[in-house]
């Protein structure tokens, strides 16, 4: 069976991508630096799936390590998940964000082409789309981007666009996710930020396990139903389950849907958006945990409506999302309950 080779794939949407492998019978390596993890999630993957992981600690800038783990072993390709993520954090210290998530990229695709493996998923963001009309369509050009983090996207999506065009035996498939949420269905795995989270759904989850007093609802004078913003959640493990049907069309290097730079770009999201207040009460009904919330002031940068045109993937690689929203909180729910501090239960 083909080797894989994740980065970053001790982090939320990662470890949930190594359970979806190992159980599709891949050999699984993991790099990771843990600047936002820790080795936990290795050990619980391997406690749901049965299956071995191997695992290198370092980081995606140290080229030697890189050379050493290519040398050791036969790696058929690359899913690319290594990277800070955090929008407002990135306009704090924007050369962090250039250093670690461009810097790392290069550094990883210099050692693929040395190794001669030119196969490679790189985990992208709807936030490229900006201000584009929506839903947002993989044809599109980029948006407005007000942020480093989202510049780093767009600037690695142009970087292995232009590898593709330089040589034909790069093999390049870009998934840009919409609002990744949930959990896998053990309550084993899930996402744990660091200190005070950025996003909607982790922080609803300190909420309801009583570390935070409220949730902020930024803005309710949007031009929505309910006015506040809506965006297109999709459960992580659909969104998981959505590399392996990438990894294969890449793995038999199908060229279909490729643009004219010569990669394949798809959506990973359901189609449908939920607004703030939605989604609040949808973990109320599920969790039977009432979330207190008050209303605040606009959160900068943010867009009032954000949701997938998914057709591309469904026709090209027969993907599309099954989890709903209820399924996306009781998840959550069940993560969070079994493990309220995150991975330090332990
Ligand atoms: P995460 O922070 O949970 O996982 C990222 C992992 O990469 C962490 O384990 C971190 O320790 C590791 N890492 C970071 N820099 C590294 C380096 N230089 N060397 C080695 N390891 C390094 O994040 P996630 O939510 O799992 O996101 C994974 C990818 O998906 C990221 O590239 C992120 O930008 C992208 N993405 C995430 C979302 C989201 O909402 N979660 C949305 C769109 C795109
Ligand atoms: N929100 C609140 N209160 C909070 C947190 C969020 O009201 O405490 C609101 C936001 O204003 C927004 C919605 O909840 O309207 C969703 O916010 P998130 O931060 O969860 O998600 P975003 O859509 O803003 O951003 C996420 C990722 C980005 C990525 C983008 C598109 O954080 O990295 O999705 O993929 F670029």
């Amino acid at each position: 069976m083909d080797t894989v080779l994740v980065t970053g794939g001790t982090g939320y949407i990662g470890s949930h991508t190594c359970v979806e492998l190992l159980n599709n019978g891949y050999h699984v390596l993991v790099l990771d630096n843990f600047s936002n993890s820790s080795f936990e999630p290795i050990k619980r993957v391997e406690k749901i799936t049965g299956k071995k992981v191997k695992f290198y600690e370092g980081d995606l800038r140290n080229k030697e390590l890189l050379r050493k783990i290519f040398k050791a072993n036969n790696i058929n390709a690359v899913i690319h998940f290594a990277g800070l993520k955090a929008v407002g954090e990135s306009c704090a210290k924007p050369l962090e964000y250039y250093d670690n998530n461009l810097y790392g990229s290069i550094a990883l695709f210099e050692i693929m082409n040395e190794f001669n493996t030119k196969k490679i998923i790189f985990s992208s963001s709807a936030t490229v789309y900006g201000n584009n009309p929506l839903p947002y369509g993989e044809e599109m050009p980029y948006g407005i981007i007000s942020n480093p983090y989202g510049r780093t996207k767009c600037m690695i999506e142009q970087i292995l666009g232009d590898l593709s065009k330089s040589c034909s035996s790069w093999h390049t498939i870009i998934l840009r996710y919409f609002n990744p949420i949930g959990a896998h269905q053990s309550g084993m795995i899930g996402e744990e930020p660091q200190g005070i989270p950025n996003n909607l759904m982790p922080y609803i989850l300190k909420v309801a396990v009583g570390d935070f007093p409220e949730l902020k609802v930024f803005g309710d004078d949007y031009e929505t139903p309910d006015g506040t913003c809506i965006r297109d959640y999709i459960h992580v493990v659909d969104l998981a389950k959505g590399h392996i049907i990438a990894l294969k069309s890449l793995l038999n290097s199908n060229n279909q849907g490729k643009n004219s730079e010569g990669i394949n770009i798809y959506n990973l999201g359901t189609g449908k958006g939920y607004s703030v207040l939605e989604l609040i009460k949808t973990f109320e009904k599920v969790s039977k945990i009432k979330i207190k919330y008050s209303i605040t002031q606009r959160r900068d940068g943010d867009l009032p409506i954000c949701f997938a045109n998914v057709s591309k993937i469904e026709r090209e690689l027969g993907w599309k999302a099954k989890y709903n929203i209820e399924a996306m909180c009781e998840d959550s729910w069940r993560w969070i309950k079994n493990n309220p501090r995150g991975y330090k239960n332990v």
